[in-house]
């Protein structure tokens, strides 16, 4: 049930504006949401992130419920197909800590990033 109403609203819920949210703003103090900038020794772009994300799931559904996982629990790398970790990112940056987003947040951080980026 849980999963549905997740599905349901990931389906419905979008931006008009290209404004940043607020709570996507939590993001940027580790990660850069500008194109350029790059910020060594934090975390990785958001661009690459998005980037990453969507070479990996085909659906804009698969690409939102990834992130939305990863957000909900990002020290759980094992049950997240993490696709950017392995590679780069944990051996680089370290874990993402949990920065204890309530699902709310989590959705509109999760289609702000998917739809917009
Ligand atoms: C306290 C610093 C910090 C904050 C705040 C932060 N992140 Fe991260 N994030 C990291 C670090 C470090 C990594 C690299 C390690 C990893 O992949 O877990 C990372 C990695 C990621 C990844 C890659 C997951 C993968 O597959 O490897 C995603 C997605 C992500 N962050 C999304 C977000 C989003 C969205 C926000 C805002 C809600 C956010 N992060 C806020 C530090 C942070």
């Amino acid at each position: 049930m849980k999963k549905f109403v997740l599905i349901l609203l990931l389906s419905i819920y979008s931006f008009g504006a290209t404004a940043f949210p607020v709570e996507v703003s939590k993001c940027a103090t580790c990660h850069n949401l500008a194109d350029t900038e790059n910020q060594p020794g934090k975390a990785p772009l958001m661009r690459d992130i998005v980037n990453s994300v969507k070479a990996n799931y085909n659906s804009s559904r698969d690409q939102k419920t990834f992130l939305y996982d990863f957000l909900v629990e990002p020290s759980k790398c094992e049950n997240v197909k993490r696709v950017l970790c392995e590679e780069h990112s944990t051996k680089k940056y370290g874990l993402m800590k949990d920065i204890q987003l309530t699902p709310m947040e989590s959705l509109i951080i999760v289609n702000f990033l998917i739809d917009n980026f």
